[in-house]
């Protein structure tokens, strides 16, 4: 077909929404994704739900190296390149495709994780780098970040996990979590129009109503998707 530099063909699907969701372990990230992906269907949006690492086959498999923490022998930077490379996949396989065909996609975990959590042993230029590389131009449009005490959310992430065995990350002790937290708060600050930070101490349902009122709002759901 000949198409016009530029121009998108007539029948081409308006570009989906981009949503992630962010925050620490126990925050309730895939609660929260899970409902609000439903609540999508509901008005008869087509969505795609997937998370990081991981969200398409070659980038589960590193998911696997990642968080049983074999790849943390080889220091914060071959980490880091693994988590792009997964990336790469995620984006390349899984979300730009469904973007492009008109759908919503919503991610538990971008790169706001990679940023916070790569952060600490990798310079942030290289973070940076490597995550232009690995998303080549696809950025959420909107970033839900689930704000929660370090305390809480691993006490919730212990319950959740009840005699299993703790990832790579979870492990890690009170004060990384919190300085987490805080790092998440910081990249919502420099960035407000991407960024929506909900108080993810309430309850379920409240939070969820929180979320809607953000995703309404932001990328403004038309008359007919808000009412279908
Ligand atoms: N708002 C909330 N209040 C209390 N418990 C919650 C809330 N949201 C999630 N949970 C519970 O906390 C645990 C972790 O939630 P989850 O959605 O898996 O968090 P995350 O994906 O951010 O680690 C789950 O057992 C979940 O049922
Ligand atoms: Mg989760």
């Amino acid at each position: 077909m000949n198409v016009s530099p530029g121009a998108a063909p007539a029948f081409a699907s308006p570009r989906g929404r981009f949503v992630t969701f962010e925050g620490g372990e126990g925050a309730g990230k895939s609660s929260q994704v899970t409902r609000l992906a439903e609540r999508l269907r509901g008005r008869g949006l087509d969505v795609v739900v997937t998370r990081e690492p991981g969200g398409s086959p070659g980038a589960e498999c590193v998911r696997h190296v990642l968080l049983e923490g074999a790849a943390e022998a080889f220091g914060p930077l071959a980490e880091a390149c693994l988590f792009a490379a997964a990336r790469a996949d995620h984006v390349d396989r899984t979300i730009r495709p469904a973007l492009d065909a008109g759908r919503w996609v919503i991610s538990d975990r971008f790169y706001d994780s990679t940023r916070v959590y790569q952060g600490g042993g990798v310079a942030p230029e290289m973070v940076r780098l490597l995550e232009q590389v690995a998303v080549d131009g696809t950025r959420p449009d909107l970033t839900i970040l689930l704000d929660v005490p370090a305390e809480i959310g691993l006490a919730r992430a212990g319950a959740r996990r009840g005699e299993g065995v703790a990832d790579r990350f979870e492990k890690e002790d009170l004060a990384t979590h919190e300085r987490r937290r805080l790092a998440f708060l910081k990249l919502a600050h420099e960035e407000p129009e991407r960024f929506v930070v909900v108080d993810a101490t309430d309850d379920p349902g409240t939070v969820a109503e929180a979320i809607w009122f953000a995703v309404e709002t932001r990328l403004g759901l038309a008359p007919a998707e808000r009412s279908a």
